[in-house]
């Protein structure tokens, strides 16, 4: 299923708490990573284990090790960096590959700025970070540039996103999956996501 919205309580209250006008940089920061770092959990939860005997404490023992999964994460600069931590807190050997998309904030259109990828990108899960799925041009722009790197295994974790940008990336890319806090209502005339979170970056760096 490309679409995945994640309605764990822990996940659901974090994100309830987001949307206050009045929420502080650090409070919106760590919540952020919290929210990154359990949509990791769900968007690994099909990964293969396989058996490994080790030596433990009191002998030889059988444990489950993940099996043949390299993963690259993306994060989209800027706001994309606000769950980098939470996610590489729960796959900390995955390699990080950055890339820059600014917002034409006429157009909407996304113009990519940066781009930093690690190698061997056609072994690697591409996980994708940003908080926001909005008109969804950043999330395609990132997807199209990381299938001509090489990606065949892509899935975006994002906190929120719009039913609109939703469609455009399924439209675009109906392979990826997207894990999210929450499908919200729809896009304002700017390309805000209503009842959304605001500007994710703003609210992540203290700007503004
Ligand atoms: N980017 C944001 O930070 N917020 C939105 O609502 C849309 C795009």
């Amino acid at each position: 299923m490309p679409i995945h919205e994640v309605k764990h309580p822990l996940i659901q209250h974090k994100l309830g708490l987001m949307r206050r006008a009045d929420i502080s940089t650090k409070n919106f920061r760590e919540l952020a990573q919290e929210i990154g770092a359990l949509l990791t959990y769900e968007a690994t939860k099909d990964f293969n284990l396989q058996e490994k005997t080790i030596e433990g404490w009191a002998g030889p023992v059988t444990v489950e090790q993940i099996h043949g999964k390299k993963i690259t994460i993306v994060p989209i600069l800027r706001a994309g960096l606000g769950m980098l931590d939470g996610v590489l807190s729960l796959v900390p050997v995955a390699r990080v590959s950055v890339v820059g998309q600014i917002r034409n904030e006429e157009t909407l259109e996304a113009n990519t700025y940066l781009e930093k990828l690690v190698g061997e990108l056609d072994q690697r899960m591409a996980l994708i970070v940003d908080p926001m799925v909005a008109t969804g041009g950043s999330m395609i722009s990132t997807i199209d540039l990381l299938k001509k790197a090489g990606s065949t295994e892509i899935r975006a974790l994002v906190l929120v996103a719009a039913p609109e940008g939703i469609k455009k990336v399924l439209d675009a890319h109906p392979d990826v999956s997207i894990y999210t806090a929450s499908v919200d209502e729809c896009l304002n005339e700017k390309g805000y996501i209503l009842p959304g979170l605001g500007d994710a970056g703003d609210k992540i760096f203290g700007t503004k």
